[in-house]
């Protein structure tokens, strides 16, 4: 199906997943656990975070999907698959790596032994276990937010590396 205004709404979800998903990223590695790690008590602290990620993890799973289906709609319409062989279009690449790096940890590594991991290893050393947890969440929020730039000022016409 190729109905520009479809293409529209696909671009203005695509663009609302976004938000919600790095934002949710961005707030829990710059808040929420550096707050966590200040936290005295290690139980409260491994509970307080498995309640709180927990609720996230769903809504990320939502709308990781979202932006997955409304991005690859939009390379079908723009018959724009070719842009994976080209290095111009890295943003294509990282935003296609972003999305899959998240769908494995919230759809394949959480649920099959990444939060048990996680639960034993924050029980054993909390300290080590949470520092872990947000030197992850550091890197893949810089990940993240190149590649929002990238995509923003590629998809507006910025043609990277021929300047
Ligand atoms: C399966 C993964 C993804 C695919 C296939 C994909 C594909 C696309 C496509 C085709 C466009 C429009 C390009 C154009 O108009 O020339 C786009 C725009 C965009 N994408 Fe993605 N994307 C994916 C994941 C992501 C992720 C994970 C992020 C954020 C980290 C992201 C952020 C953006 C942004 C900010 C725009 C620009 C929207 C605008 O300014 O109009 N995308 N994406």
């Amino acid at each position: 199906m190729r109905d520009p205004d479809v293409f529209v709404l696909a671009r203005a979800l695509h663009v609302l997943g976004v938000v919600l998903w790095i934002g949710g990223v961005a707030f829990v590695t710059t808040v929420l656990l550096p707050a966590l790690r200040r936290t005295k008590d290690p139980a409260r602290r491994l509970e307080l975070f498995e309640s709180l990620e927990g609720r996230f993890a769903w809504q990320a799973r939502i709308v990781t999907l979202v932006t997955g289906l409304t991005g690859f709609y939009m390379l079908h319409y723009l018959d724009a698959w070719s842009r994976y062989q080209s290095l111009a279009y890295w943003w294509i690449h990282l935003m296609t790596l972003v999305w899959f790096l998240f769908t494995m940890v919230l759809f394949v590594l959480e649920p099959l032994f990444l939060h048990r991991w996680f639960h034993e290893r924050a029980s054993a050393n909390g300290e080590r276990a949470f520092r872990f947890a947000q030197v992850m969440h550091v890197v893949l929020l810089t990940l993240s937010l190149v590649a929002v730039v990238g995509a923003v000022a590629g998809s507006h016409g910025y043609a990277f590396g021929s300047r």
